[in-house]
């Protein structure tokens, strides 16, 4: 039986916990058991069945030899980051959804692991309850990635179809994906992109072997997505999709994150709500998708157990995911061709315009965004997306 501690009642820690109780039969037969030993929060509980296993006291669980796995479900990079580092450091496995800590400080957790003979697993921190992270490590271990692209974000997903499939307001599409557990704590770190940034550069660390910073993928949200884009989007047989996209050629690994003109014969173009896809293409395989709940309490904590599981029962302990630190790898993705969507005001030679309130709208030929921007220099640019498909 294994004694595991979770750090952080909130969304994801209490589906952690629940799921623990709910799939407790098949979780003994397949590991001899999972027991939660402690919770620590900084709040109180006290209707909580699991109330009696609350402790704001880490060092409870840091100096307790009996819990080997720590659940780390706090988020951010503040007290979730010393937790981890303490919990490594005293020998205990950790399993995370922390995005934002695994892409800002995975490599040195990854080693102080390997240091300490134990693992530092987060199947959860990119696409949620969507298998990812281990099948690219493993199922395709054989294959070179050539690129990977894809919905990296529910919430905004979730928002873009609420707004523009189902006519309701940002505000409410927002309020309802706090409401639904899907957002994070400031979720302007979903609609500015932030979020989808930090799971490319997780996807992008995880292909190349090496840590890849968030001042690597720049990232674009979805605030600037205006009514008329859709509507232009969706004449032209396309929807518009946030997407996060990491092209690898050349030794070089080129990733942003921005909203796209996303062509409906592709499959991610009907990727709605909450729901992540990612298309993930290699060498020998061709083009494979990975789809599933991107984010919320029950998916999020499945992919979390899963990693506890594959801990308890000492599958690729400490071997699944690892790169090495910061190295110069990245590329500059302005230089990738695409076709764009641009709207501007007045004029521009080209082959296809429509025009709008004296807007024009226009389709380009393959093109970098630096040609790009020398096409539409002098000119009022009201909006550019690349498009796929
Ligand atoms: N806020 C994140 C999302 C949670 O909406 O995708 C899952 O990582």
């Amino acid at each position: 039986m294994k004694k595991i501690a979770v750090l952080g009642f909130g969304t994801v820690g209490s589906g952690v916990v629940e799921t623990i109780d709910i799939n407790a039969d098949v979780i003994t037969q397949r590991t001899g058991g999972i027991t939660v030993k402690y919770i620590v929060d900084v709040r109180d509980f006290p209707d909580s069945p699991y109330a009696a296993l609350v402790t704001k006291d880490f060092s409870v669980v840091e100096n307790d030899p009996e819990v080997s796995i720590v659940v780390e479900t706090i988020g951010g990079i503040g007290v979730a980051y010393d937790f981890t580092k303490r919990s490594l450091k005293a020998g205990k496995s950790v399993v995370t959804s922390n995005k934002e800590l695994v892409a800002t400080y995975g490599y040195e957790l990854m080693a102080l692991a390997k240091e300490n003979g134990v693992s530092y697993l987060f199947e959860a921190s990119v696409g949620g309850g969507v298998p990812l992270l281990r099948p690219l490590k493993t199922c395709l271990n054989g294959d070179v990635i050539k690129e990977i692209y894809g919905i990296l974000n529910g919430t905004t997903n979730y928002i873009l179809t609420q707004m523009f499939q189902n006519g309701v307001s940002f505000a409410e599409a927002l309020a309802t994906a706090q409401a639904l557990g899907y957002s994070e704590a400031d979720p302007t770190a979903d609609v500015e992109g932030h979020d989808a940034c930090r799971k490319a550069c997780i996807l992008t660390s995880l292909v190349t072997g090496t840590h890849i910073t968030q001042d690597k993928v720049p990232a674009k949200g979805i605030s600037g997505v205006a009514l008329e884009d859709v509507e232009y989007a969706a004449q032209l047989g396309y929807t518009i999709k946030l997407l996060g996209r990491c092209v690898f050629e050349g030794g070089k690994a080129y990733s942003y994150v921005a909203p796209h003109l996303v062509s409906r014969n592709e499959l991610v173009s009907g990727v709605n709500g909450v729901m992540n896809g990612i298309v993930v293409k290699g060498n020998i395989v061709g083009e494979t998708m990975f789809y599933g709940a991107g984010a919320g309490k029950m998916p999020t904590a499945s992919a979390v157990v899963a990693d506890v599981t594959a801990i308890a029962t000492n599958v690729r302990a400490g071997e699944c995911f690892e790169w090495s630190a910061p190295s110069d790898v990245s590329g500059d993705p302005a230089e990738l061709k695409t076709k764009w969507f641009v709207r501007v005001r007045g004029e521009l030679e080209a082959e296809l315009a429509g025009t709008a309130d004296g807007v024009s709208a226009y389709v380009t030929a393959e093109m970098s965004e630096k040609e790009l921007q020398t096409v539409l220099s002098g000119a009022e640019v009201v909006s550019a997306y690349r498009m796929i498909g």
